[in-house]
């Protein structure tokens, strides 16, 4: 039976480890070449390893998604090995939690340039092949915090609620040529980044969610694909929580 994804080159931003592992991992067991983009250059090899293990072509880049010149560099390897991309995953995010009165410039350019900035540098580059081709689709890794304003989380709402916007004006500029352009949400997910939380903040977290538990990376893996696939073919412009009933 052919697979979901056959015959598909995704590329996946920040999946050297967490969510876009999961993501990587799954567009590769529904039938897609993956390539594994990540700052963390021995992660992305070690993920990239793991979708050859599953019977994919695979090749592991390193990239510093907030520099354009890097993700120039990253675009022109990816085409000298592959012939075309049909799925741009983005997904690289940091944070740097604090309450406005204590946020340093830092931490706000920080997470603006790689959540924000890095969106641009990457979907910027890949649409104009992607119109060219009349193919591709965009999934765009945002957050319940774009929806909803969380507490020493200005700068990382700023960028989640960045990527919707950002989402949805190019969704309607690549409609003509049948390019979905959607973002997932997720809510509180298990992974280093939440791993960083201690168990009060787990446990204030874990209040705000009717489900009572933290979301699994494949909860938004599954989603992921879906979006990916011509199930979703006529879906564009939208935002989907992984929440656990967290924004409704
Ligand atoms: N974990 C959650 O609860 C949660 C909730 C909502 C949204 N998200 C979003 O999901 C995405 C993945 O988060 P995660 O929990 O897997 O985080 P994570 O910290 O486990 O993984 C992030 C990955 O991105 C890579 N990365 C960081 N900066 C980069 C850069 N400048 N260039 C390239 N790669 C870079 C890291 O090396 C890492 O592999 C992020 O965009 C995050 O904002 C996560």
């Amino acid at each position: 039976m052919e697979a979901l994804l056959d015959g598909r080159t995704a590329v996946v931003t920040g999946s050297g480890r967490g969510i876009g592992k999961a993501i990587a991992l799954k567009l590769a067991s529904a039938g897609a070449d993956v390539i594994v983009c990540d700052i963390n250059e021995g992660d992305a090899a070690a993920a990239s390893k793991e979708i050859e293990s599953l019977g994919r072509k695979s090749m592991a880049v390193a990239v510093d998604v907030s520099d354009f010149q890097s993700v120039t560099d990253m675009v022109t390897s990816i085409y000298e090995n592959f012939e075309q991309v049909d799925i741009l995953v983005n997904n690289a995010g940091i944070t740097r939690d604090k309450p406005l009165f204590l946020m340093a410039r830092e931490d706000w350019e920080g997470v603006i340039n790689v959540n924000l900035t890095g969106f641009f540098n990457v979907t910027r580059q890949f649409i104009m092949k992607f119109m060219k081709a009349k193919r591709g689709n965009v999934v765009n890794i945002a957050s319940v915090s774009g929806l909803v304003g969380v507490p020493g989380q200005a700068n990382y709402c700023a960028s989640k609620a960045g990527i919707i916007g950002f989402s949805r004006a190019v969704a309607k500029e690549t409609a003509k040529a049948n390019i979905p352009v959607n973002c997932i949400a997720p809510g509180f997910i298990k992974t280093d980044m939440t791993a960083k939380l201690n168990e009060k903040q787990v446990e204030e977290a874990l209040k705000l969610v009717p489900m009572k538990r933290m979301g699994t990376v494949d909860d938004v893996a599954e989603l992921a694909l879906y979006l990916a696939s011509d199930k979703a073919a006529y879906i564009t412009g939208q935002v989907f929580p992984v929440d656990g009933g967290m924004s409704c």
